[in-house]
């Protein structure tokens, strides 16, 4: 018998023949663990011969209910593989779930008990059943899942290659497979079939943000699991166990869930569940009850999925910071695949987006100029296209799009080819037209974006057009490797920043509800500030269909400051007053300027900065940080104030009236 402890204070003890929890005193956790960035479905099942006779109760129905149950993450393909007659039997298809049924139907799977599912997200190769999950190793006798992205995945590919291993896939995860692999075949110094141990041994070399599922012909009734930096859950059954990315994916069989933690392994078998570290350790879990309904399930618990993305802020933009740059602090983008001697030859950047992904691109504008030097234009590509622009082969022009898919941002980046221009894609949706139809990709790593109002999709966005100003002037030599180091170092904590940001929301989601019957807003920022004042002034228009106007402050008494009248709310974002320009003594007298005639000044300002509280009827603060990455924090209150005023009327905030996810028309 095994003891271990899940929970702190639960005890799991594990007999051989038999699994059950003696519980004293468990505080059930009535919300899972702030989310994960998940990028794919993940679902893992072992049941004992009597679940066999329970209708649905057979691998590839479990497996195969709880990848409908994760579709909502989107995805580009998907795969299943099972354990049966001493063997491994997959099936794999790019495009939908249905294709995938389609092949189970002309191709079915043997019976088994044992098996992992998978819905890709696209990171590392593109949407082919070539690149969908599970991916085989050990000749065919290993099968592996993975969501997340392994950063060290070249440097195996290659130690793995020299050892003979052969490749079918781009992808990290097949590097994954094949050392799992070669662990358990060679490395296990003749212990024999220890999947376990060989996952320990992997994940030791592991690095990245990863959850693996893994199943192996010579273990048939044991699925194995490792996570580090991405979801994994277990589902405690009876005579049978589950694994998922998130509690979607069991929650028709059981509501029994163990949370893993940091870098654990556990182990399934139809009758036990056994946890340790990377390093064989026994570990603890978290016991908590499942009190969601299946579909508030999918949105983590969440409202909604405009709700759950921005919770899901400080992981897309840590995920889309990962693996991008090396241990000496340098930018190390290696998806970029174009001449840096071009690049360093660029003396002009035009920006193309619509919407919110053109409001990512005026951000970008402020950094990129600062850090290279080199002029950067944004335009909304449905007016770049018919306006006769000046492009030529010096012109860098880089494209920004969650979907990959908007017809006037795709349209235009076709024409800016046809002149010759160079063209880098900033997008979320991997093998989307606008990426293929470009000279380069700079992926976020948001993860799907269900809700039609952007959130974490632009912050994700913001952020990798740091990392390309940073890697141009890198590149370029524009600035010190130091600076280099010292903005990552900086954007390395703005995820927990925004963390805080979301715990202390409260106040600001009681402010929205007493708005919930205003007829307008307006919002003011400057400088990198004014970008965030549109943002928040489309979100409220977006998903509340409040009239909302975002302005540059500069601009108030240029005619603007007409509009305010007695309670007039203006939200304004506020400069650092830190820093030798700052425009933080303007934009204050514009709040005095606008509170004088009677505006109720809503102020987003930075930690520390007492002399705006004179003037705001209310402050929300966030912490500090260099000023041309202050809207990775500004914008956040501006998303949940929408998302709650939006919530309090009642209206579909993930599906707002007249709006579509991808305009895929001009
Ligand atoms: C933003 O909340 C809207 N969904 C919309 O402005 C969107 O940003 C715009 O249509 C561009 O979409 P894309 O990023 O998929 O190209």
């Amino acid at each position: 018998m095994s003891m271990l402890s899940i929970g702190g204070s639960a005890l799991l003890l594990v007999p051989r023949n038999g699994l059950f929890v003696e519980r004293d005193i468990l505080r059930p956790i009535r919300r899972a663990p702030a989310t994960l960035v998940g990028m794919c479905g993940i679902v893992g099942y072992v049941g004992n011969s009597s679940r066999r006779a329970d209708a649905g109760h057979s691998a590839l129905d479990v497996v195969l209910e709880g990848l409908r149950r994760l579709e909502y993450r989107g995805y580009d393909s998907a795969g299943v593989a099972v354990v049966a007659d001493g063997t491994i039997a997959a099936r794999k298809k790019s495009g939908k779930l249905t294709n995938l049924l389609a092949e189970l139907e002309s191709d079915p799977l043997p019976t088994s008990l044992t098996g992992i599912g998978h819905t890709r997200w696209a990171t590392h190769g593109g949407p082919t059943d070539q690149n969908a999950h599970p991916h085989l190793a050990d000749g065919g006798r290993l099968a592996m899942i993975h969501n997340g992205i392994i950063e060290n995945f070249a440097e195996l590919k290659q130690e793995l290659l020299e050892k003979g291993v052969t490749f079918t896939s781009e992808t990290d995860t097949e590097v994954a497979a094949a050392l799992l692999g070669d662990i358990f075949r060679n490395q296990l110094n003749g212990e024999s079939s220890n999947l376990t141990k060989a996952m320990q041994l992997a994940c030791q070399r592991l690095e990245g943000a990863f959850t693996l599922l893994a199943v192996h012909a010579d273990q048939p009734d044991v699925v194995v699991a490792a996570r580090r930096n991405s979801p994994l859950v277990v589902g405690l059954g009876e005579g049978e166990n589950f694994l998922g990315s998130d509690v979607s994916g069991f929650i028709d069989h059981t509501r029994r869930a163990v949370e893993l933690g940091q870098d654990q392994i556990v182990t399934i078998t139809a009758d036990s569940v056994e946890i340790t570290d990377f390093f064989g350790a026994p570990a603890q879990g978290k016991e908590y009850h499942v009190d969601w309904d299946p579909a508030s399930a999918e949105k983590g618990g969440f409202s909604s999925f405009m709700e759950k993305e921005i919770h899901d802020q400080p992981d897309a933009v840590a995920q889309t910071l990962l693996g991008r740059s090396d241990l000496n602090g340098q930018l190390t983008l290696s998806e970029l695949r174009i001449d840096p001697e071009l690049l360093k030859k660029v003396d002009k950047i035009i920006v193309l987006a619509c919407g919110t992904a053109a409001y990512a691109g005026l951000v970008a504008k402020y950094a990129i100029e600062n850090w290279c030097r080199i002029p950067t234009e944004v335009e909304l590509a449905h007016e770049f296209r018919y306006r006769d622009p000046i492009v030529d082969a010096k012109t860098l022009v880089v494209s920004i799009s969650q979907s990959g898919e908007t017809m006037d941002t795709l349209m235009a980046v076709r024409y800016a080819r046809e002149q010759g221009a160079k063209t880098i894609s900033i997008c979320n949706t991997n093998g989307s037209t606008i990426p293929r139809e470009s000279d380069a990709v700079l992926y976020t790593h948001a993860g799907p974006e269900i809700a039609v109002a952007s959130t974490k999709a632009f912050l994700a966005q913001i952020t990798a057009a740091y990392l390309l100003g940073l890697y141009l002037a890198q590149l370029r030599g524009n600035i010190f490797s130091g600076q280099i180091k010292d903005v990552l170092a900086d954007l390395g904590k703005v995820p927990a920043k925004i963390q805080e940001i979301l715990d202390g929301a409260g106040p600001l989601r009681e402010l929205a509800r007493s708005m919930k019957d205003e007829k307008s807003v307006l919002f003011l920022g400057r400088h990198v500030g004014f970008p965030v004042a549109l943002e928040g002034a489309l979100k409220l228009k977006e998903i509340a269909y409040i009239h909302a106007e975002g302005f540059a402050a500069g601009e108030l008494k240029h005619g603007p400051i007409a509009l305010i009248d007695e309670g007039q709310p203006v939200f304004v974002v506020v400069p650092s007053p830190r820093g030798r320009d700052s425009l933080h003594a303007k934009v204050v007298s514009n709040i005095q300027e606008i509170r004088a005639r009677g505006a109720r000044t809503l102020v987003i300002a930075e930690e520390g900065d007492e002399t705006v509280r004179a003037y705001a009827e209310h402050v929300f603060y966030v912490p500090q940080t260099p000023t041309l990455l202050m809207p990775l924090l500004t914008t956040v209150p501006l998303q949940i104030f929408a998302a709650e005023l939006a919530k309090a009327k009642g209206y579909d905030v993930d599906q707002p009236r007249n709006l579509a996810k991808s305009v895929t028309v001009e």
